[in-house]
């Protein structure tokens, strides 16, 4: 395992390793920290926020919800547990360091899984676990409210996003309850920590990508960051107190056979400020089974693929450095 980013970013000008070819990175240019990125109030009426949720899903792939209900104290308790765990000693956090590939346990990587084999590192630290009740014991035990609280959050991230599934079920017509069970079986975090970075525009904290999953949740801060490919365009998320971000997975583009548009989002990092960003992914069990659903498929729209193992694509996927077009690739019909 390499050194966390976060313990010697203070020290250093970026190294070779960290810095992207001219077309990826950031570049001097600001974009700007504009309101069009959807904001969702899920208080609205059930028929205006299906219309809203899926004008949002198909323009940006994603949106940002307020008013859902998960109490704000969950939102700012799990934020603050984050910080605490990323802020303890390097020997409370090397038991999760150590190289596992038991996908029970909880892993503390710089960058990514594949760090030794990458071309260029990417400026954080990530906390990935799966979240469901038999892995809880794997979980960190410090900071000492981390169990209790994170247990708490992804709750009520579960629960927020299966809400979302269902107003996009209805909205593109896919029978109700067809998320439910095994296809958000697994719910994945991961808890990512940006330190402020020497060269914010030669270097990122996530290159572009889609999330290789059904949907992702996700909690910020006021520390901007996370950006979205929009007709070729970065736009700036703007942070948005008590909101959370959703991003349209690529594995529900697929089941809703290109009508619902996954997000190619990035990170860019910043000078000043450290960000902490928390993902909760809805993954299907791996054995599932992806295709997109009967009742989207029509003699003019027909299938883009065949069916296909969620853990054949999740290969692919890896193999593929993150691509999720080319791991889709080998099952196009
Ligand atoms: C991710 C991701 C965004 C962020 O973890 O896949 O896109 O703001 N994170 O950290
Ligand atoms: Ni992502």
């Amino acid at each position: 395992m390499d050194k966390l980013v976060s313990s010697w970013y203070n020290d250093q000008s970026l190294p070779e390793s960290y810095i992207f070819p001219p077309h990826e990175r950031p570049g001097k240019l600001l974009v700007p920290r504009c309101n069009t990125v959807p904001v969702i109030d899920l208080s609205d009426t059930r028929s205006n926020l299906v219309h809203q949720i899926l004008k949002a899903s198909q323009e940006f792939g994603l949106f940002q919800v307020v008013n859902h209900g998960v109490p704000p104290n969950i939102m700012s308790e799990t934020m603050s547990v984050f910080h605490k765990f990323f802020e303890l000693p390097a020997e409370d956090k090397a038991s999760l360091t150590v190289y596992t590939n038991d996908p029970k346990r909880c892993k503390l990587v710089t960058s990514t899984l594949d760090y030794d084999r990458e071309k260029i590192h990417l400026w954080r630290d990530v906390l990935r676990h799966p979240c469901h009740p038999d892995c809880i014991e794997f979980w960190p035990r410090k900071p000492l409210r981390y169990r209790e609280v994170v247990a708490a959050c992804s709750i009520e991230a579960k629960k927020l996003g299966l809400q979302i599934l269902e107003l996009l079920c209805e909205g593109i017509g896919i029978e109700h309850g067809y998320f439910e069970h095994e296809l958000t079986e697994d719910l994945l975090l991961g808890a990512n920590h940006y330190p402020p970075c020497p060269d914010p525009s030669l270097t990122l904290g996530i290159p572009k990508h889609f999330d290789p999953d059904i949907l992702t949740i996700l909690l910020q801060e006021h520390i901007s960051g996370l950006q979205v490919l929009k007709d070729g365009e970065w736009i700036g998320v703007r942070p948005i107190p008590n909101a959370f971000v959703v991003n349209i997975g690529y594995i529900l583009q697929v089941i809703s056979n290109n009508k619902l548009k996954g997000a190619e989002h990035r990170v860019v990092t910043n000078s000043s400020d450290h960000r902490i960003s928390v993902v909760f992914c809805m993954n299907p069990a791996g054995n599932s089974n992806i295709e997109p659903a009967k009742s989207v498929v029509t003699a003019i729209n027909p299938p883009l693929c065949r069916g296909f193992q969620f853990k054949e694509f999740l290969d692919n996927f890896y193999s593929m450095e993150g691509d999720a077009d080319l791991a889709l690739q080998p099952f196009k019909l």
